[in-house]
């Protein structure tokens, strides 16, 4: 399996049984060629993670699984959807996914009512990574902990509209994954982040702070 950031809160997976894209807003790499996606999941309707989903669906013949709301706000574009909600697993031929509570607004730029906001724990290939969305410190990342225990979190670090450094480095503790990943930082100038303070605040609670550039890859 290989996990690529496209910057922000955007990042790819390649499985052995799909293509997965997380919150496409891909500002940060326009060229990316996402023709293979199989599987499209956002987070929330913000337009900074809901990105250009319903046109790489509707290139690709991709499904998009969204909240219920979200996920029907989609199918206004003609596209295939899967609306789900809090609660329980979701398989795929790659694997399985549960959504997880974020504590975030939720709407589309039109302000259509997209829902509840909420983050993905993936499980593939024995893997599992659990990529947030937009969120502020919670306690229910003590239970994602105790009970999802995932190998890999991703986390926004850029405060003013999520968690910044200093939060993020609490709920790493709390959600417990080996290996953090910061995202949703350095896009826009409200949500410039202190890198090097979360890399080695994260290195001092003796985890791996994975800090990747835009369309930089890694092997899981
Ligand atoms: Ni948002
Ligand atoms: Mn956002």
């Amino acid at each position: 399996m290989e996990l690529k950031y496209l910057g922000h809160s955007a990042f790819e997976i390649r499985t052995n049984s799909g293509v997965i894209l997380i919150d496409p807003f891909l500002v940060k790499c326009p060229d990316f060629d996402y023709s293979n996606t199989t599987d499209i999941f956002v987070t929330h309707g913000h337009a900074d993670h809901l990105g250009k989903a319903p046109q790489i669906a509707i290139k690709t013949g991709a499904l998009i699984t969204a909240v219920f709301e979200l996920a029907k706000y989609c199918a206004r574009y003609g596209v295939n959807v899967n609306g789900i909600s809090l609660g329980g697993w979701i398989s795929y031929d790659w694997g399985r996914v549960i959504a997880l509570p974020a504590f975030h607004s939720n709407s589309s730029d039109d302000g259509t009512y997209t829902g509840c906001p909420v983050g993905y724990l993936f499980e593939i290939e024995g893997k599992r990574i659990f990529h947030s969305g937009d969120t502020c410190l919670n306690s229910e990342m003590k239970v994602i902990g105790e009970v999802y225990k995932p190998d890999i979190a991703i986390l926004p670090i850029g405060g003013h509209y999520t968690m910044d450094v200093e939060n993020s480095i609490i709920a790493s503790d709390w959600i417990g994954a080996k290996t953090v990943i910061p995202m949703h930082y350095n896009t826009f100038p409200q949500i410039n982040a202190d890198i090097d303070l979360f890399k080695s605040e994260i290195s001092k609670k003796g985890k791996n702070p994975l800090i990747l550039n835009i369309e930089e890859t890694i092997t899981l």
